[in-house]
C-alpha cells in the first residue's frame, strides 16, 4: 500500500494545529498506511484508525502502522463508508474525522458524507477535516453538501505552510494539485457558492 500525497498534506495540517489536539476524538476514515491518524495520536489526540470492513488487508495496514509507531493503543475499525454497522454504533462521539484521498469515485461521495452526517448526529461539531487529489474539473459536492445540510470550507495551502513541492522531507506532495477541506454541519447565515479547482463548494463568509 501506498501513502498519498494527501496524505502528506492533511498530516501537515495536523501538525500545524498540534496545540489543539491532545484529548480530542478523532476518527480517520479510509485511513491506509494512516499517516495522518498516528500524527494526530502523536500529537496526543485519542485516535480510532478505520478502513473498509471488506478490506482486512487494509484494516492489517492500519495495525502495522500502529505498531511500527509504538500505538497499540489505537483502536482500528472496518468501517465501510455510507454503512451503519455496529462499531459506527458504538463509536464515541467523535470531534474530528479524517478523510485523506478517499473523493476519488464520485459514486462514493454520498456514502462518505452520509457516515459523516451519522456522526454528526453524536456530536454536531464535529468537523470533517479532508485533503483530496484534483483529478477532474467534473467533480462536485454542491449538492450534496446541501442534502446533508453540511457546510464546506477551502483551507489555503499557504495559511498552514503546504503550498510546496516537498513538506516535512517528504517529496510526495510534488506536482500533484492537492487541496484542503474543512467540512462542518450547515449553520443559518448567508451561504456562497464558491468554486475551488473544479469543486463547487458552499461557504460561509
Ligand atoms: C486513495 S486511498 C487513501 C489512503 C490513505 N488515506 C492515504 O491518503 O494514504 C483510499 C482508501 O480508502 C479506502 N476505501 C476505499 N473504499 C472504501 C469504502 N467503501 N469504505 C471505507 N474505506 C474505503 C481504501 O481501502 C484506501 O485505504
Amino acid at each position: 500500500m501506498y501513502v498519498w500525497p494527501c496524505a502528506v498534506v492533511l498530516a501537515q495540517y495536523l501538525w500545524f494545529h498540534r496545540r489543539s489536539l491532545p484529548g480530542k476524538a478523532v476518527l480517520e476514515i479510509g485511513a491506509g498506511v494512516s499517516l495522518p491518524g498516528i500524527v494526530a495520536a502523536k500529537c496526543g489526540a485519542k485516535v480510532t484508525l478505520s478502513d473498509s470492513a471488506e478490506l482486512p488487508h487494509c484494516l492489517e495496514i492500519c495495525r502495522q502502522s500502529c505498531r511500527m509507531n509504538h500505538l497499540p493503543q489505537v483502536p482500528v475499525l472496518g468501517l465501510t463508508w455510507g454503512h451503519v454497522s455496529q462499531d459506527l454504533l458504538g463509536l464515541p462521539p467523535q470531534d474530528i474525522v479524517l478523510a485523506s484521498d478517499v473523493f476519488f469515485e464520485p459514486e462514493d461521495f454520498e456514502d462518505i458524507l452520509t457516515t459523516v452526517y451519522f456522526l454528526m448526529q453524536k456530536n454536531p461539531r464535529v468537523q470533517l477535516w479532508s485533503t483530496y487529489q484534483v483529478r477532474s474539473a467534473d467533480w462536485s459536492l454542491e449538492a450534496l453538501l446541501y442534502k446533508w445540510e453540511m457546510r464546506c470550507a477551502h483551507v489555503p495551502l499557504g495559511s498552514f505552510d503546504a503550498d510546496k513541492e516537498h513538506i516535512a522531507d517528504s517529496a510526495l506532495p510534488g506536482r500533484h494539485t492537492v487541496e484542503m477541506l474543512v467540512i462542518s454541519r450547515a449553520e443559518e447565515g448567508p451561504v456562497h457558492m464558491v468554486s475551488v479547482s473544479g469543486l463547487y463548494l458552499l461557504r460561509l463568509w
